[in-house]
């Protein structure tokens, strides 16, 4: 995986796929930094969607690293299979952990990076005592479980709030951003802290889908020029 520091990484999220035809779905988004599988659980979030058999077949199916993103209860208990079954990057939720540094040495023991992931009701502070072991944080811009939801418009104060907690600490985890993601605020979710973007259905509804990576990835990408 190349240093995700380097640049606006651009992560569609095949929740808004066409899961019967996984290979050309892919195919379809080979140019994007990261594939992005969310993973639910029909407890954390009342709808179920993929288990580890399909991280397994996107794994054989695209060399592009998997970003995936489990909003499911007892993580300490199910990341296991999502590293086995070929995670690059596996997120969590902090308000579902109940020892998150174990699940994190986990993650990192298997070879992956770890990510926690927040929910918008769930303050920043919750990471104090996280934010120095982990490689990425996702701030969630919706309520998770559904795609094509509005972008909830705190969740830039929330990333700057972020942003200032890593400083604090004197870190520099990647900052994803989940949840109402189009061309039309990448640059604002940017300006304020973010470093990677997920993007179901602007992705996966657009015409053209490189076309539609591309716009977001220098839409991101001018919003942290601005800041310069
Ligand atoms: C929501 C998921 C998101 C979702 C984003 O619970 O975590 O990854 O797929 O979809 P859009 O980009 O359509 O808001
Ligand atoms: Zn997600």
């Amino acid at each position: 995986m190349r240093d995700m520091l380097d640049d606006v990484l651009v992560s569609p999220s095949i929740l808004s796929a066409d899961i019967g035809r996984l290979d050309d779905e892919l195919a379809s988004i080979s140019t994007a930094d990261l594939i992005h599988i969310d993973v639910m659980d029909g407890h954390f979030v009342p709808p179920v969607t993929f288990g580890p058999n399909v991280v397994e077949a996107a794994k054989a199916a695209t060399s592009v690293p998997l970003d995936v993103h489990v909003m499911i209860d007892n993580p300490d208990e199910r990341v296991q299979d999502y590293l086995d079954a070929g995670a690059d990057l596996l997120t969590f939720h902090v308000e579902a952990a109940t020892h998150a540094h174990r699940i994190v040495s986990r993650i990192h023991a298997s070879g992956a990076r770890a990510g926690i992931s927040l929910n918008p009701g769930t303050p920043v502070s919750s990471l104090s005592a996280l934010i120095e072991d982990v490689d990425l944080v996702l701030v969630m811009s919706v309520d998770p479980g559904y795609g094509g939801q509005a972008f909830i418009p705190s969740s830039t104060a929330k990333l700057r709030e972020l942003v200032r907690l890593c400083r604090d600490h004197g870190v520099r985890p990647t900052v994803e951003v989940d949840g109402g993601i189009s061309p039309s605020n990448a640059a604002e979710a940017c300006r304020a802290g973010a470093t990677a973007l997920v993007a179901g259905s602007a992705v996966f509804g657009a015409p053209d889908r490189p076309a539609a990576i591309a716009a977001i990835r220098e839409a991101g990408r001018a919003g942290i020029v601005r800041e310069a």
